[in-house]
């Protein structure tokens, strides 16, 4: 195991705990963590401070239990996955909602 571990919080949020912390939105750009090695993002979606938590999911009676599990095998290259239709057409939603779960 590395040094570096997301923790599910029960009820709250993503935990994310080590050295070297990095942080970047959609475009590539490092959110400034100041030095810190314990950061937590928003699970519940009603942070004011998104991706960070703010501690608004304990006001709003965010609920969401998890166990670890294990995923199934990763798909090979050139595997067409419905998730991959999702990322690669996001203007056929009617499409994906229709085959996701
Ligand atoms: S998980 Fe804490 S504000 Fe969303």
């Amino acid at each position: 195991m590395g040094d570096f571990k997301v923790i599910v919080r029960n009820n709250g949020p993503y935990r994310l705990e080590g050295e070297g912390i990095t942080i970047c939105d959609q475009e590539g750009r490092v959110y400034g963590l100041a030095g810190r090695t314990v950061v937590s993002l928003c699970r519940c979606g009603h942070s004011a401070n998104k991706p960070f938590c703010d501690g608004t999911h304990n006001k709003v009676g965010f609920q969401s239990e998890c166990q670890a599990h294990e995923l199934p095998p990763p798909q090979a290259e050139g595997v067409v996955t419905e998730r991959r239709m999702i990322e690669e057409n996001p203007g056929e939603s009617d499409w994906c909602s229709s085959r996701t779960a």
